[in-house]
């Protein structure tokens, strides 16, 4: 058993997205593909030589080669001790919070979150910092910078390690804990809810049901629902992380999880739950469904916001909260009213990692189905539906009435998504060019029944490193409050994606039982004259509504 140094070639391709380094499994299968971007972390970030590293995936197809291979690199660039998940398995949030909690110095992530898996579908890699979450710019740049040039990289002769097995191993001079994959984590949300009251809410015969959608998520929600909080065996389902998915989309949204949102609507038989809940590929997204009743992503973030108070973990009150640019304004009415910071952020994570470290921010959410807090440093699926549990076990209230006293306090932000997926890439950045082109004459122009008052490409500053992030989205902001806002997804693989979100405010109560995509109609006429999709796209339709 030896070092071996492996003569390579760059790749071109290799940054970073919005979250980490997505392609096809084919892709990754070139030969040193994933050696020379793994080499790149190591070269860009020396402090890992002497250090812990923690690693992990969702567990789709290739994640087991790719921890093998990772292991024996990190042996031969001088890691000191790598954290493994068992079976390669570790949530995004969870990997988040052994970061923390062991003070690593960094993380892998082996995940494209819920892109579909398997030999014909998407694997990724993403590299997360000291504080739990995704290496900022600065360093996602710096290591492709790094891959287009490398041409060796450094590995370690052995055969490959049992990592089915919890138990201390070692590869070299190395040292590899194959860690219980939810221990860590189930520890830490003991910690912030409360589990009696749950437990009492399930004994008092609730039923609930999350769908872990055959991904990283089902053993976190077996432990923490069935075995922890007493939850009867079968309400988790599809809770076997499968290397595809089972063929699934882990896509937790009303489209991809279909299957999940027809139980909650009574369609499956008589039961029907009082409480649903679904998460993606690594566990870091959440859908909330109550009876007959969908949350959308930014409601739920707002909700969370005006009753925080009333979780375990957030008694003291909450610091500040942020949100993505496109997701809607739900939460700023929360954060105005009780007086405290609301920030907007570009799209992606990673931008709330600052706010959180500066202790500006508490809760975070994105229109995405991503919903977090300081915990960890990652959104956190399995942590938004517990946090949801303990306010419906505090209140004694359902989904439904919580949403909608909501609604009648702050008033209603109806908001949708409109993705058009796998567009020509040209086609798609035509599109954003003629829209950026018509910013500057914009403000003040009366579309339908709306005044824009202004329109421009999204830049944010960073308050607390000050740096800047442009063209982060192209947002047309009406006299009422109502916005359209276009982007491209920094997430696909598959040619472009185009995201519509459209947004309107209502305040009457009389007026928030309007069916969504009927409240929004003037919007969605506007974003088609403004953007020219159909002709541009050639599309007809949206390939999902969110
Ligand atoms: C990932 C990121 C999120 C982001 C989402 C959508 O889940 O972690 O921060 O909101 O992707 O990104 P996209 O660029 O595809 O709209
Ligand atoms: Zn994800």
């Amino acid at each position: 058993m030896s070092v071996l140094t492996v003569a390579s070639q760059p790749y071109a391709g290799q940054r970073p997205g919005t979250s980490g380094l997505r392609k096809k499994v084919t892709v990754f299968q070139q030969a040193h593909y994933l050696e020379n971007f793994v080499q790149a972390i190591f070269d860009v970030v020396p402090e890992l030589n002497g250090a812990t590293l923690v690693l992990g995936g969702d567990g789709r197809f290739y994640n087991r080669v790719a921890v093998q291979t990772i292991l024996k690199m990190a042996a031969a660039n001088g890691v000191a001790k790598v954290l493994v998940g068992q079976a390669g398995l570790l949530s995004t949030p969870a990997v988040s919070c052994i970061i923390r909690k062991y003070a690593a110095v960094g993380g892998i992530v082996l995940s494209a979150s819920h892109n579909p898996g398997g030999p014909d579908g998407d694997f990724g890699i993403k590299y997360n910092v000291n504080n739990g979450g995704p290496a900022p710019e600065k360093i996602t740049e710096a290591i492709y910078t790094r891959t287009t040039t490398i041409n060796q990289y450094k590995t370690y002769t052995a055969a490959d390690l049992d990592i089915d097995v919890v138990g201390e191993y070692t590869l070299g001079n190395m040292q590899v804990v194959v860690l219980d994959s939810v221990a860590d984590y189930a520890e830490l949300m003991a910690d912030l809810f409360d589990f009696d009251a749950i437990r009492a809410w399930f004994a008092a015969g609730h039923q609930m049901r999350f769908d872990a959608m055959s991904a990283a998520s089902g053993p976190y929600a077996k432990r923490i629902l069935e075995d922890l909080l007493g939850a009867p065996q079968g309400t988790v389902v599809n809770g076997i992380p499968l290397p595809d998915f089972g063929g699934l989309h882990p896509d937790p949204n009303p489209v991809y999880a279909d299957d999940l949102v027809a139980h909650l609507f009574g369609e499956r038989g008589s039961v029907v739950s009082d409480f649903g809940a679904a998460s993606d590929g690594d566990a870091d997204r959440n859908m909330i469904l109550g009876r007959h009743f969908i949350v959308t992503p930014s409601d739920s973030l707002a909700v969370m916001a005006a009753n925080a108070e009333k979780i375990k973990g957030y008694t003291r009150g909450i610091a500040g909260v942020a949100r993505s640019m496109p997701t809607s304004c739900a939460v700023d009415a929360v954060a105005k009213k009780r007086g405290i910071a609301c920030f907007e952020t570009p799209t992606g994570w990673k931008f709330f990692g600052n706010l959180l470290d500066a202790g500006q921010v508490t809760l975070c959410g994105e229109e995405s189905y991503g919903t977090g807090s300081d915990h960890v440093r990652e959104k956190d699926g399995v942590w938004a539906v517990l946090f949801w549990l303990n306010l419906l076990a505090v209140t004694g209230q359902s989904v439904q009435t919580i949403v909608q006293q909501h609604w009648q306090e702050y008033g209603r932000h109806f908001y949708s998504r409109h993705d058009y997926e796998a567009l020509d890439t040209l086609a798609a950045n035509d599109l954003m060019a003629h829209l950026r082109r018509q910013l500057p004459t914009l403000a003040g122009q009366t579309l339908g029944e709306f005044t824009v008052q202004l329109a421009d490409d999204f830049a944010y500053d960073d308050p607390i490193d000050g740096s800047r992030s442009e063209q982060q989205g192209i947002r047309v902001v009406m006299t009422d409050g109502s916005r359209v806002v276009f982007r491209l997804s920094g997430t696909g693989t598959d040619g472009a994606t185009l995201r519509v979100y459209l947004e309107k405010f209502v305040s009457d109560p009389a007026g928030h039982t309007v069916p969504t995509q009927t409240a929004l109609a003037g919007l969605i006429a506007i974003a088609e004259q403004l953007a020219q999709i159909k002709a541009r796209t050639g599309r007809e339709a949206a390939t999902v509504v969110t």
